[in-house]
């Protein structure tokens, strides 16, 4: 007797069906955070992590699993010795056919509910600033604490590093699965790198809130300091900074965001990573003229060569740290004896304490126990007779220079003030004098304005917190250093003396 052949289903297996609810809940969620990927006002790498790798990912489970009901159902015939086709006909008449119908549209419904319940979910925790900053918890740990205690803090981290625009988008989300796999094999260098190479240019994100041409005016900063003796002696210095911009009063560009003026353009060329090394300036005036400044000591750059970057100068070329300033110990020093949170009654509690801020230490565990026992130990031994008395002052400045120490440095990733230079001084790091160091010309041999009265005003100064007490001038002083140090600023860099090793 002749066999009759059964011709089965090619689709008709179970796990199909299964495999095809799969594909159908990834091809929905990828539809839905697509939309929202679109529609959303700010980008995101990670969340699209879940849009572009997640979902597809769902969808190629689902096909998958198809093709080995596919397969199993081949065998299956073929050892049936019956035939498969592809036929997908739809026979509502038949009960079999329809109860397996519905039990595919619930299975379907079900799965789809659970999967862009997980999907946007995950969509937006990535989104946040706690995934940027807190996921990858070690390796982003310096800058996402000093942005939590920065001007920045209510800013997202993407309105800074991504910003609007579709190239962007798809260069950050490289750059994102990059640095998961980076930091998957602990392969992240520490600390991390920066200049960021490829952070967006101002224009495209600080300008958005900050555009150029807003007024600033000047702007009124008071320095306290706290000298190194035995009495932690203050010293003021008031500073009236020429911000500048354009002047709605006089019409007139001026100041220091004169940089910024779009009729200006600055380019410069830094011969090393760090863009400290500055050899080569050009500036192209709102008239038109071209000007170049050349550092004649140095060797200058070959700007035929297509590896010489001609960089354009913008807002982060002076606000570098704008929310991950890392502060040095003398500074974080200053602030917590100007705000009492530190006595200045503990005698040399400003030296002691810069001493054990800036040692090296190789993990935080380390620095807290230096920390804790550093203070004890100092007064016990050198102040013996008044240690009782002291005591209350020394638990306070000991807590204290741990919270300043948690703040600003992370030994895990090899950062603090001494990795992170801020570029909006001459102090602490050249900065300003990186250009204005009156040694950079032109080919008629002026040099760029470097009179201290150039960017600011000093309106206060001398020896006291209290600016009653001080000879005050609108107009501007001399500048007197707090150190007999024989009128050496005017000759000497101010870093050649305020060093990363003295913690300024
Ligand atoms: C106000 C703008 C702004 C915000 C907000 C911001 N950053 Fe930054 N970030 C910068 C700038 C500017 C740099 C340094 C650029 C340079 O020097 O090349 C930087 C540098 C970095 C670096 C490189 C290391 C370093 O210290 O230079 C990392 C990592 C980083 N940011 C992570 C974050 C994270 C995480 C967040 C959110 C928690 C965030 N940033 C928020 C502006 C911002
Ligand atoms: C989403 C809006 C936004 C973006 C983008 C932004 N800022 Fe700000 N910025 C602010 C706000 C809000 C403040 C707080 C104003 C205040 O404290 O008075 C601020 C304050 C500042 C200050 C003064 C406070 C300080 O730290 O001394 C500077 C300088 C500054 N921003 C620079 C930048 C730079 C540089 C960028 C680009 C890397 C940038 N901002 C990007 C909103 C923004
Ligand atoms: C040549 C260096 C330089 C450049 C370039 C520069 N700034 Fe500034 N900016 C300064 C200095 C210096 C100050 C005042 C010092 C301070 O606040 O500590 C300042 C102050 C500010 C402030 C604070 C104003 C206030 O009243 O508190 C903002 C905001 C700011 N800059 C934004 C920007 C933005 C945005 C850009 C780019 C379009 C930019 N700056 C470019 C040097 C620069
Ligand atoms: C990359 C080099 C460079 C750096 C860094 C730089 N400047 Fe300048 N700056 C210039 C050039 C170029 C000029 C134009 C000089 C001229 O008039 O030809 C200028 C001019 C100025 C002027 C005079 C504007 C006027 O009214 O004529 C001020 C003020 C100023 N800069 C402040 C600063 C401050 C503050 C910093 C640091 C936060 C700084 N600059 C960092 C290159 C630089
Ligand atoms: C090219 C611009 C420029 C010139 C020239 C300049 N300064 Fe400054 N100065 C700055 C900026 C920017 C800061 C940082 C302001 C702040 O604290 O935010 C600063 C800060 C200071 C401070 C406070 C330092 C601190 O961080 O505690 C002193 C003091 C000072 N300047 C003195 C001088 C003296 C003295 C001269 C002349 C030898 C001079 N400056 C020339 C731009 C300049
Ligand atoms: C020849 C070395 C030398 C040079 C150059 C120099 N300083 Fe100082 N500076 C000192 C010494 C030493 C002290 C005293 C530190 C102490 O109190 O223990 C000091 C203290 C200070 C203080 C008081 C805060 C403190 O740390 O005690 C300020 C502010 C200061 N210098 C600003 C400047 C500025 C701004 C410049 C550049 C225009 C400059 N100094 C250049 C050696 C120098």
């Amino acid at each position: 007797m002749v066999k009759q052949l059964k011709k089965l289903t090619i689709l008709r297996h179970p796990l199909a069906a299964v495999g095809g609810s799969i594909l159908l809940a990834g091809a929905v969620l990828f539809s839905v955070l697509m939309l929202v990927d679109l529609t959303a006002s700010q980008e995101n790498p990670y969340r699209s992590l879940v849009t572009f790798v997640i979902s597809p990912m769902i969808m190629a489970l689902g096909v998958g699993i198809m093709i080995l009901a596919m397969m199993l159902q081949k065998r299956k015939a073929r050892k049936q010795g019956d035939e498969v086709t592809f036929r997908l006909s739809i026979d509502p008449t038949d009960p079999h056919y329809r109860k397996n119908l519905w039990r595919f549209l619930g299975f379907s419904a079900v799965l789809i509910t659970i999967v862009i319940y997980i999907g946007t979910r995950a969509h937006e925790a990535t989104d946040s600033v706690g995934f940027c900053g807190e996921t990858c918890h070690v390796v982003m740990e310096p800058q996402n604490v000093t942005y939590h205690n920065s001007a920045h803090a209510r800013v997202a981290c993407v309105e800074c590093h991504i910003g609007p625009g579709a190239s962007f988008w798809v260069r950050a989300k490289l750059d994102g699965m990059r640095q998961l796999f980076a930091t998957a094999l602990d392969t992240y260098s520490r600390p991390i790198e920066t200049p960021v190479s490829n952070l967006r240019p101002a224009q495209a994100t600080c300008e958005g809130c900050h555009w150029p041409q807003q007024f600033y005016g000047d702007k009124f900063i008071t320095h306290t300091y706290y000298r190194t003796d035995e009495e932690n002696s203050p010293w003021t210095i008031n500073l009236l900074m020429k911000i500048g911009g354009g002047n709605p009063r006089t019409g007139a560009l001026e100041g220091i965001h004169w940089h910024m003026l779009t009729a200006n353009k600055i380019e410069y060329v830094a011969t090393d990573p760090k863009r400290e090394e500055i050899p080569w300036i050009r500036i192209v005036n709102q008239h038109s003229d071209t000007v170049i400044y050349t550092d004649p000591d140095a060797e200058l750059p070959n700007l035929d060569d297509p590896l010489t970057e001609i960089r354009t100068f913008d807002c982060m070329d002076c606000h570098n740290r704008p929310s991950h300033a890392f502060m040095p110990p003398a500074k974080a020093l200053n602030l917590a004896l100007s705000t009492k949170r530190i006595s200045t009654d503990l005698p040399y509690i400003r030296q002691v304490g810069l001493d054990l801020l800036n040692a090296f230490y190789e993990n935080r565990e380390e620095a807290n126990t230096a920390i804790g026992k550093g203070l004890y130990d100092y007064y016990r031994e050198n102040y013996e007779d008044r240690y009782k008395d002291l005591l209350p002052l020394i638990d306070e400045a000991t807590a204290e220079l741990k919270v300043i120490y948690s703040r600003n440095f992370f030994p895990e990733m090899k950062t603090d003030y001494r990795e992170r230079t801020n570029n909006l001084s001459h102090f602490v790091n050249d900065g300003c004098f990186r250009c204005h160091d009156g040694v950079k010309q032109d080919v008629a041999g002026r040099t760029l304005p470097n009179d201290c009265k150039t960017c600011h005003l000093i309106v206060t100064q001398g020896p006291s917190e209290n600016l009653g007490e001080l000879k005050s001038d609108i107009t501007g002083l001399d500048f007197q250093h707090p150190e007999d140090i024989d009128e050496a600023w005017k000759e000497m860099k101010c870093t050649e003396c305020h060093t990363a090793e003295s913690g300024y």
